[in-house]
């Protein structure tokens, strides 16, 4: 698994949100982009997942051009991803949405007759999935009725069900509590071992904790690379967080 990005460039009116950016993901890589509000994090991450076009510049996956790519597309050839906002069918449990969701992965189409819940290879990984998330307590709960930690923690699960190469994360602590902000934590760094992850964070001790690579950004350029030591130690890092 390779991702690279060569030069991307994107405009909203008169401001350009991104600048020349490059960057490359390898293969069982957690990497990190951190810069404060409004630097273009959100926007880069929809031009890696398809939601927006770049103006200009070229992604590639595993060295093929999938600027044209659909969202859908993406997530065929294994780009997952779980949204800065949450994005859960409140009304299913948590077993249906991890059945639903698998049920992509095994190309089977939902169908009212025919009930999921009969197809013995998506309920047994539904399962393991939910374990591996810790919601093996939750399977009936509806997603509505779980707490804000939870529900994160299943839309980790969706994004995982279609057994992807690479992960896409926005954001996945946002408006978090401290205690729930420890567990997220706790599980992408137990699934960092499995998957490739491209994770956006404005909090940088979250960054510090899980990548191996880091890229800030500021102003739609990027400002600095480097392991997260180094990003820690930098004093233009500190000066952009600052605000100075
Ligand atoms: N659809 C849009 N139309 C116009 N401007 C936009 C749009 N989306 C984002 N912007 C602008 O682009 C800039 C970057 O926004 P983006 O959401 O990518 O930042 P961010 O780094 O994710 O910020 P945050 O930390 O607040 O999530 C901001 O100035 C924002 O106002
Ligand atoms: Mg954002």
């Amino acid at each position: 698994m390779k991702l690279e990005l060569k030069n991307i460039n994107k405009t909203y009116g008169s401001t350009k949100v991104l600048e020349n950016i490059n960057f490359q993901l390898n293969k069982k890589e957690c990497v990190g982009i951190i810069g404060p509000n409004g630097a273009g994090k959100s926007t880069l991450f929809k031009v890696v997942s398809g939601i927006i076009n770049q103006d200009s510049g070229s992604i590639e996956f595993n060295d093929k051009n999938i600027n044209s790519y659909s969202v859908e597309e993406r997530s065929r050839i294994g780009i997952a991803q779980s949204f800065q906002k949450n994005s859960l069918f409140l009304e299913m449990t948590v077993k249906e949405s991890l059945m639903l969701a698998c049920s992509h992965r095994y190309k089977i189409s939902f169908n009212l007759f025919k009930p999921l819940i009969n197809n013995k290879k998506i309920r047994d990984n539904s399962l393991k999935i939910a374990k591996d998330i810790g919601l093996e307590d939750y399977l009936e709960v509806k997603s509505e009725f779980l707490a804000y930690g939870l529900q994160r923690q299943l839309e980790l699960g969706i994004a995982i069900a279609c057994n992807p190469k690479l992960l896409l994360l926005d954001e996945p602590t946002a408006g978090m509590s401290p205690a729930e902000t420890k567990e997220i934590i706790n599980l992408i760094k137990k699934l960092s071992k499995y998957y490739s992850i491209l994770i956006v964070e404005h909090d940088m001790e979250v960054i510090y904790n899980l990548a191996n690579n880091i890229y800030v950004l500021d102003r739609g350029k990027i400002i600095f690379e480097g392991a997260p030591n180094t990003v820690k130690k930098s004093k233009l890092v500190q000066k952009v967080y600052l605000g100075l």
